[in-house]
């Protein structure tokens, strides 16, 4: 072995102390070395054959909450069979559960093991015994424990050792595994520290005092072990999709768009009536849309919008087309709801702001009342862009949506015909993955139609586009569980980039 370190000097010393063995605590107690320079000194040892690294598991077993309540009073199915046999060996098991003062939860756990331990049979509601309930493993194994506290399961006798997986399977014991290394010389070893080891001071920082004294000359300097397993950091970083969230904002920012934000509870009529989707419309579903127990109600703006609005859609007002023939009810605009996209915060914004040049924004949580699986969620994040200026057509919408897109890395996109209620015409954007060499539709597109934009006196043509995040996400971080994205398991998060 080339020179050793003073972390091995100091370690052999210890284990000639220790006669030759010592658990790595022991070495760590008489050397006063920290544990991780033992464990880099033993590592290194074994490498040289001076040392042998011997590691044991040992397992803790103890008593789970409710196992210390079977110790105590006796397991569910020796209570009943007890009980039981006081009543003559046979009886109805409802009696014997009364009987024997029973928790509910353990009714059917007792029948279930009287059974299987072959002491009963149940028939038709009677119980019969069968033999002589003999004390089990498991029960012994329960009364040491709760005497004498955790053991480790090495010590257990062979009987007792055997109880040990039907208790855990019953949850009522626990067990911690824990792995002992020991640290034992070679014959090499043996023979260097006989030779007697003089523990030299490394120095392993260069100090201005060392250089200009020229003090450096003598001293031994620690030489680095670049090779050597180093601790695992975990340095704090930004949650996976938050950081898609923000890649996204900023190829919105870098062309040109401003970031608007809306409420998460909304009227249905800024989420739906404004956007020209009629009252009866399969969306505004309780089983598809969130509507508030408590507050009911919200507001609506100013008369003449909601005036013009319901014109609209009872006779298409002067917009030229035939609305959608019923009457439209203000309550049912006023209710109360979880936004379902973040289309409710773009035609908010319109309202107020008639003017072009216009180029907003907003990636923001939305709801729907979905059963969640690997495929949905119930609150997720859309993605959402208008513009607003003179003559702008749908060719300059393609063209925003590819540079948008390319900005993502996504190259290759293609546009084929939809429908949405408040766009004409509406349009459905799929890109290519190549990694998984498919198409994905991502964002829906088009531009409002003139039942959305006149109600509020716009007069100038809008192209908007809107779309679901996390599918987004789930393409770029490479899994196939939306739930995922929000479960918070540190595992994933931390093998998850940095930068993604
Ligand atoms: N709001 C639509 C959705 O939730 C997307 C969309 C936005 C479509 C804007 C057209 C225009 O899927």
């Amino acid at each position: 072995m080339a020179e050793l370190r003073e972390n091995e000097q100091k370690t052999l010393l210890a284990l000639e102390k220790l006669g030759g063995s010592g658990s790595i605590d022991r070495i760590i107690e008489v050397s006063g070395l920290a544990h991780a320079a033992v464990m880099r000194a033993a590592l290194s040892l074994k490498t040289g054959k001076l040392a042998k690294i011997r590691e044991q598991t040992r397992t803790t077993i103890a008593l789970s909450k409710e196992g210390k309540h079977h110790a105590r009073k006796g397991l569910p199915e020796r209570r009943a069979i007890e009980e039981a046999t006081r009543l003559g060996g046979e009886a109805t098991f409802e009696e014997i559960i009364e009987k024997a003062d029973l928790e509910d939860e353990f009714v059917t756990i007792a029948s279930g093991w009287m059974r299987r331990k072959g002491w009963a049979t149940i028939e038709k509601g009677m119980l019969k015994t069968l033999k002589e309930p003999e004390t089990g493993t498991d029960e012994k194994l329960l009364k040491l424990l709760d005497k004498k506290g955790p053991q480790l399961v090495e010590n257990l006798s062979e009987e007792l050792k055997n109880a040990v997986s039907t208790l855990k399977s019953r949850r009522l014991v626990g067990t911690k595994k824990k792995i002992l290394r020991e640290l034992e010389l070679t014959d090499a070893g043996w023979e260097l520290v006989k030779r007697g080891i003089e523990v030299v001071e490394e120095i392993s920082q260069l100090t201005p005092e060392l250089v200009m004294t020229g003090r450096w000359r003598k001293v031994k300097l620690r030489r680095f072990n670049v090779t050597a397993p180093g601790p695992a950091v975990y340095p704090g970083k930004i949650h996976p999709l938050q950081q898609i969230i923000e890649e996204v904002k900023e190829a919105f920012l870098e062309m040109g768009f401003t970031e608007i934000r809306g409420s998460i509870v909304e009227t249905a009529f800024w989420n739906f009536d404004a956007l020209f989707q009629p009252q009866d419309h399969p969306a505004r579903e309780m089983m598809d849309t969130f509507y508030l127990a408590q507050p009911k109600e919200g507001g609506l703006p100013k008369k003449d919008v909601v005036k013009t609005v319901a014109k609209t859609h009872e006779n298409g007002w002067t917009t030229g087309s035939r609305g959608w023939e019923y009457v439209w009810s203000r309550e049912e605009a006023k209710r109360l709801i979880l936004r379902t996209h973040t289309t409710a915060v773009t035609i908010r914004y319109l309202a107020e702001h008639k003017e072009p040049p216009i180029k907003v924004f907003s990636v923001d949580r939305i709801y729907r009342n979905e059963r969640v699986d690997y495929q949905h969620l119930a609150e997720l994040h859309q993605i959402e862009g208008i513009i607003m200026d003179k003559d702008v057509t749908l060719r300059d919408l393609i063209g925003t949506l590819k540079e948008f897109y390319r900005k993502l890395g996504l190259k290759k996109v293609k546009f084929w015909p939809s429908y949405f209620p408040y766009t004409e015409p509406s349009a459905q954007s799929v890109v290519y993955l190549p990694e998984l060499k498919t198409w994905m539709e991502l964002c829906g597109m088009g531009m409002f139609r003139p039942e959305v934009l006149e109600p509020f006196g716009i007069k100038y043509p809008v192209l908007a586009w809107g779309g679901g995040l996390e599918r987004l996400a789930l393409v770029r971080l490479g899994i196939d569980d939306i739930r995922a994205l929000y479960k918070n398991d540190l595992g994933w998060i931390r093998r998850t980039p940095l930068c993604l």
